[in-house]
């Protein structure tokens, strides 16, 4: 597989001899996929995907990204990589309560350098298509759950990122409004964005995601991609049914924690 996320060996743990939050795992993912990762609450998804990210560094291993080994960047180093290369969206949508919709949206952009009327054209062009536009000067507080992820998936993509990686995207929605998130998540990985979403939902998981990961226990415990994919930690082939027949024993996701 021509990688354009390799993760190697990775472990991390958050105190100096505690516990592994992620142990030795190992994946490679390509250009133009589209991921689930799926486990039980506290198994290490989303410090996972943070080290992908680059929002946290491994105790060890390594993690390259489209060439660009992002674990031994300096500070600057990283936050450049995370503007240039990431958008990223969560479960509680983390926008900006104070700016309107148009400046959550342009925010990163102006922060990336776009000169203001390129980064305005490009928000206009994002709300359009993620159909917010109607609500391009109002405030998040007055937008639905829906509406809300909508503008931080505008957010999300203003730069123009590599990866898109979304932390349980619709586990603050109702089914409907989920399902309508998972459809334009298919839509963007359609035209070619690449894409790695933790999830509790198995059914957007098999529908939205062309491969699922499991973690349990901060380990890889399966990967529907087959084995030769997921390179040790334990891989092997689970297919979709069987993460279908396994969702009963998911952590709920009204109980997941998240951090800011
Ligand atoms: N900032 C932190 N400091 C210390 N321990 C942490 C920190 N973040 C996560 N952990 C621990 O690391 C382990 C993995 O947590 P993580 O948040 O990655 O799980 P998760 O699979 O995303 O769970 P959930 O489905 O509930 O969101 C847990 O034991 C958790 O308590
Ligand atoms: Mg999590």
């Amino acid at each position: 597989m021509d990688a354009l996320i390799r993760v190697s060996d990775v472990s991390k743990r958050y105190d100096n001899g505690g516990p592994f939050a992620v142990q030795d795992v190992s994946l490679q993912v390509a250009a133009g996929e589209a991921v689930a990762i799926m486990g039980p609450s506290g198994s290490g998804k989303s410090t996972l995907l943070n080290l992908i990210a680059g929002l946290d560094r491994p105790t060890s291993g390594s993690v390259m990204v489209a060439g660009q080994r992002i674990d031994s960047l300096s500070e600057t180093g990283l936050a450049r990589f995370r503007r240039q290369r990431v958008g990223m969206i969560f479960q509680f949508f983390n926008l900006l309560d104070d700016l309107t919709v148009a400046d959550n949206v342009l925010l990163p952009a102006q922060l990336a350098g776009l000169s203001r009327p390129l980064a305005r054209r490009r928000t206009d062009q994002l709300l359009e298509r993620l159909s917010i536009s109607e609500h391009r000067q109002a405030y998040p507080a007055r937008l639905s759950g829906g509406e809300r992820q909508r503008v931080a998936i505008a957010r999300a993509l203003v730069n123009s990122p590599t990866l898109l990686l979304a932390d349980e995207p619709t586990g603050a929605l109702d089914t409907a409004t989920g399902e309508e998130i998972g459809a334009l998540l298919r839509e963007l990985n359609a035209a070619g964005q690449t894409m790695i979403m933790v999830t509790h939902n198995p059914d957007l998981a098999v529908q939205y995601a062309g491969r699922t990961i499991r973690i349990i226990d901060g380990r890889v415990a399966g990967d529907s991609a087959g084995a030769g994919d997921s390179a040790g930690a334990g891989g092997r082939h689970v297919a979709g049914d069987e993460y279908l027949a396994r969702a009963g024993h998911d952590g709920d996701a009204t109980t997941a924690r998240t951090r800011p």
